[in-house]
């Protein structure tokens, strides 16, 4: 059994304009110690589907489907329930860390909590295993600022202290949310390198989460495209990337910044915006913006087709298009 299971998640949201369907019915599984990214550009439902495996969506959203957590069925759990399940078996870190963190809270007090909580480990038991999360996050000198507050730290620091509480109880799932946009490249690196690190380390699973293709293109070991609410195509990440099929990837791709390009170049940007949720297309989410678009595409959503290595696209034009490889 896959350690997590989602099918045909959909997520309705109530709009101004009416109810809209953010996420579309998707479906993905992830095995213990398997890597999963996410990538789609801003508004295509990552963020919603990563808060649906918590439990934790906004009040105008509403979850179908199912999301299987080592065969147990999350959506329609009672909130104490979920309350168990996160921070203890699935870890969350976020964009920002102060969204995880409590201004008003030491460091020691905060990355122990979630073992006060799930586990009823004492006060000074807690506060020794938050030194040695501390530590093994770089956290330098930890045991001497155990009792500093958040922010007397720097915005990598303080993502560090964020994965280290997200570790605190040995989740079998880590599920980070754009852990790095709001960094430097450099420290942006370094976060992405300890996750690396610790997944391996731990045997946790990861879901990284990101718009930066580059950033999903190193980091995980199976990708997801969303678009619209999608998943457009996904499989291996170097099949994906070696061999792509979507024109919403190859988009996507060709706007990536190049490796070295100087500062100031002007991105590749796909034509036209995402739309907003109400008016996306019955068919496929991406035939507004599609060069390649035929009248079916607007009405009819596109079966999966399979490519070779367990990649698979949703495009009803992919006989006439066929996949781009190499460096485009
Ligand atoms: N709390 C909310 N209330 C209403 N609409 C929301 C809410 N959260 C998200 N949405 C809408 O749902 C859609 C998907 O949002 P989501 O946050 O999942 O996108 P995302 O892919 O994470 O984007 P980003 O890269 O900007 O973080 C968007 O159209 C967004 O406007
Ligand atoms: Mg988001």
């Amino acid at each position: 059994m896959a350690l997590l299971e989602v099918d045909d998640l959909r997520i309705r949201l109530q709009t101004p304009r009416g109810a809209a369907d953010a996420v579309r019915g998707i479906g993905f599984a992830l095995e213990r110690g398997q890597t999963l990214g996410i990538v789609g550009e801003s508004g295509c439902g990552k963020s919603l589907t990563a808060q649906s495996l918590i439990g934790l969506l906004p009040p105008a959203a509403r979850a179908t489907g199912s999301i299987r957590l080592d065969g147990q069925e999350l959506l329609g759990l009672p909130e104490r329930a979920l309350c168990g399940i996160r921070g203890s078996r699935i870890g969350m870190v976020f964009q920002e860390p102060m969204t995880a963190l409590n201004p008003l809270h030491t460091i020691a007090r905060q990355v122990g909590e979630p073992l006060r909580l799930h586990r009823g480990v004492s006060r000074a038991a807690a506060r020794q295993a938050a030194l040695a999360l501390l530590e093994r996050v770089g956290i330098p000198d930890a045991a001497s600022r155990l009792d500093a507050y958040p922010h007397q730290f720097s915005g990598g620091q303080r993502q560090r202290i964020g994965i280290a509480m997200a570790l605190a109880c040995g989740p079998d799932l880590l599920i980070a949310d754009e852990p790095t946009t709001a960094l430097d490249v450099t420290v942006q690196k370094q976060i992405l390198a300890l996750l690396q690190e610790l997944v391996a380390e731990r045997g946790m699973a990861l879901i990284l989460i990101s718009h930066d293709l580059g950033v999903i293109a190193q980091n995980v070991s199976r990708t997801l495209v969303m678009y619209g609410g999608s998943v457009v195509e996904s499989g291996p990440t170097a099949a994906v990337f070696a061999a792509r099929a979507h024109p919403y990837t190859r988009g996507l791709f060709a706007a990536r910044p190049a490796l070295g390009a100087p500062r100031g170049t002007r991105l590749a940007t796909i034509a036209g915006s995402v739309p907003e949720l109400v008016d996306l297309p019955p068919g496929c989410a991406f035939a507004g913006r599609c060069r390649y678009t035929a009248d079916a595409c607007r009405s009819t959503v596109p079966p999966a087709t399979r490519l070779p290595h367990g990649h698979l696209v949703r495009c009803l034009r992919l006989d006439e298009i066929g996949v781009e490889r190499g460096l485009a």
